[in-house]
C-alpha cells in the first residue's frame, strides 16, 4: 500500500520512521516532510493545506491512506475534501472530518460535548464579546485562580490562568474586547482550575472502534522545574508511572467510552487520532483538553514504543477492523528531549550548522525544524531535535537521552535537563 505523511515535524518524522518499517508499506510519501523524513521516505513540495495538489498528488500516485499529522488542515476539512470528490473519496484519511475536529478547534464545542456525555471536567462557562459584562460579574464570584480559554486554534497560546482577579478582568477584556487572539477569542471559556498531575491519553479510532496507545506526559514549560514560558512541548515521557492500570481503567470507562459513544450519538464518524489532555484530580481523571491529532513530542515517545506494524495498524483504520487489531507495546520506557533554538518560544536565530547527528549513540533522532542550506544541516525552527532514548526504567532511558542531547549541538541550543526527574517518585 502506498501511504502519505502531512507534516514536517518531529511527530510525523516518528510515524514515518515506524511506516518504514512496515511490511505492507510499499512507497512512503511526506508533505512537505523535513530533513530527517527525506532519509526514509519521498518528500513531497506540498504545504498541509493545499488540499487541491494533495489530492492531485494522491491520485496521481496512488495513495491508499493518508496520515494527518497536524490539526490545521484537519480544523479547515482535509478529510471533507477528500470524501467530496468521487476520485478521493476512496483513499482512507486517518484524522477526522471538520465537525470531528472541533473537539480541538473550539473549546466551547468540546465543553459542551463533555457536559452532555457526562466526561469528567473542570466547571466552565462561555462567554461571547457582547457578554464582556456577564463575564466580569462571573469573574467576581469565583474563586481562584481561575482559567481562561479562547474558544479557537491559538497555536498553544490561548490559555491563560489567571492567579488575581485583575488579572483575570484584564485578560477577559483583552481577549473578549480586544480580540487578543483574534478571532480565536470572540468566545471565552473560562474555567476552574483543577489542582492535579498531567498526562496525555492517546486513542486511534476507526469510525465504530478504538485502540488505545501508549500514554505519556509532556513537559510545556521552557524552563526547569516547569518554570517560564509555554513551548509546544520540550520533552516527554512513555509509560507514566503515576498512571497504574486502575487509573487507567478508569480513563477507559469514564473518558475513553462515552466519548466514543457520544461522538457515534453526534453523528460523527471520527476516524484518527484522539489525544485527550488529563488532569489526575485525586486519582480521578478530568479532560483538560482533547486534540483531533497526535501530540508532539509525545509521538515520539508513543510510536517507538508501539511494535505492531504501524501500516497495518492504519489499515485496520480503514478497514473498520481496529477492534480485531491488538496492538503491541515494548514495556520499556521511552524518554524524548527537545533540542530548540536559543530564545524559543520567542525570537530566536535560524540558520546556524548542527553537528554531532551522527555521533549520537543508543537513541533515535527525529528532526523537527532542520532544514539544509550549501549542504549543510541548519536549524530553521524553535523546536529543532528530538532525542529518544529507551530504558529499564526513567533515570536509564534519560540518560540516554541527556548524553545524545549534549552530543548535538549548534550555536545557541537550548535543552531542558530535568525532563523525567519528577516521575521518579512514582516509579516502583
Ligand atoms: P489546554 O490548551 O486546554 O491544554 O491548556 C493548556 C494548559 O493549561 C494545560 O496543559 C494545563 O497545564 C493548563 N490548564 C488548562 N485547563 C486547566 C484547568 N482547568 N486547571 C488547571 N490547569 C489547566
Ligand atoms: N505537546 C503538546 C501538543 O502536541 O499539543
Amino acid at each position: 500500500m502506498n501511504f502519505l505523511v502531512l507534516g514536517s515535524g518531529g511527530r510525523e518524522h516518528a510515524i514515518s520512521w515506524k511506516l518504514s518499517q512496515s511490511k505492507i508499506v510499499n512507497k512512503l510519501f511526506v508533505a512537505p516532510g523535513n530533513p530527517g523524513t527525506a532519509s526514509i521516505a519521498e518528500n513531497i513540495n506540498i504545504g498541509v493545506e493545499e488540499f487541491e495538489k494533495l489530492a492531485s498528488f494522491c491520485l496521481e500516485r496512488s495513495v491508499d491512506i493518508v496520515v494527518v499529522g497536524p490539526e490545521v488542515p484537519l480544523v479547515k476539512g482535509v478529510k471533507d475534501f477528500f470524501k467530496a470528490k468521487e476520485s478521493t473519496k476512496h483513499i482512507c484519511i486517518v484524522g477526522p472530518d471538520k465537525v470531528g475536529a472541533q473537539l480541538e478547534g473550539s473549546k466551547d464545542f468540546s465543553k459542551n460535548f463533555m457536559f452532555k456525555y457526562g466526561i469528567p471536567t473542570a466547571a466552565s462557562r462561555t462567554f461571547l464579546s457582547s457578554e464582556l459584562e456577564d463575564g466580569l460579574k462571573y469573574l467576581e464570584t469565583h474563586s481562584l485562580p481561575i482559567v481562561l480559554k479562547a474558544d479557537g486554534l491559538a497555536a498553544g497560546k490561548g490559555v491563560i490562568i489567571a492567579e488575581d482577579l485583575k488579572t483575570a478582568k484584564e485578560t477577559l477584556i483583552d481577549m473578549l474586547a480586544h480580540s487578543k487572539f483574534g478571532e480565536a477569542s470572540s468566545k471565552v471559556v473560562i474555567e476552574q482550575f483543577l489542582k492535579g498531575i498531567e498526562m496525555s491519553s492517546f486513542v486511534l479510532c476507526d469510525g465504530e472502534s478504538y485502540t488505545i496507545l501508549p500514554e505519556a506526559k509532556d513537559y510545556k514549560r521552557i524552563g526547569e522545574q516547569d518554570t517560564g514560558l509555554n513551548t509546544g512541548g520540550m520533552g516527554a515521557i512513555s509509560p507514566v508511572p503515576f498512571a497504574d492500570q486502575a487509573f487507567l481503567d478508569k480513563v477507559e470507562q469514564k473518558v475513553v467510552i462515552p466519548t466514543i459513544e457520544g461522538l457515534k450519538k453526534e453523528g460523527i464518524e471520527y476516524t484518527g487520532f484522539l489525544f485527550i489532555g488529563l488532569m489526575n484530580y485525586n486519582g480521578e481523571p478530568y479532560v483538560i483538553e482533547y486534540n483531533a491529532r497526535m501530540g508532539d513530542p509525545e509521538t515520539e515517545v508513543v510510536f517507538p514504543r508501539i511494535t505492531s506494524d504501524v501500516g497495518e495498524l492504519f489499515k485496520a483504520v480503514a478497514d473498520k477492523q481496529l477492534k480485531n487489531f491488538k496492538i503491541e507495546v515494548d514495556p520499556r520506557t521511552a524518554s524524548t528531549i527537545v533540542l530548540v533554538s536559543g530564545g524559543y518560544p520567542e525570537d530566536y536565530e535560524k540558520g546556524f550548522e548542527i553537528s554531532g547527528i551522527d555521533a549520537a549513540e543508543n537513541v533515535h533522532v527525529f528532526h523537527s525544524g532542520t532544514g539544509l542550506k550549501e549542504g549543510k544541516l541548519i536549524n530553521t525552527g524553535g523546536r529543532v531535535i528530538t532525542v529518544t532514548g529507551f530504558g529499564k526504567d526513567i533515570r536509564d532511558a534519560i540518560a540516554k537521552s541527556n548524553k545524545a542531547a549534549e552530543t548535538i549541538t549548534w550555536n545557541k541550543r537550548y535543552y531542558r535537563r530535568d525532563i523525567g526527574l519528577d516521575l521518579l517518585k512514582y516509579e516502583k
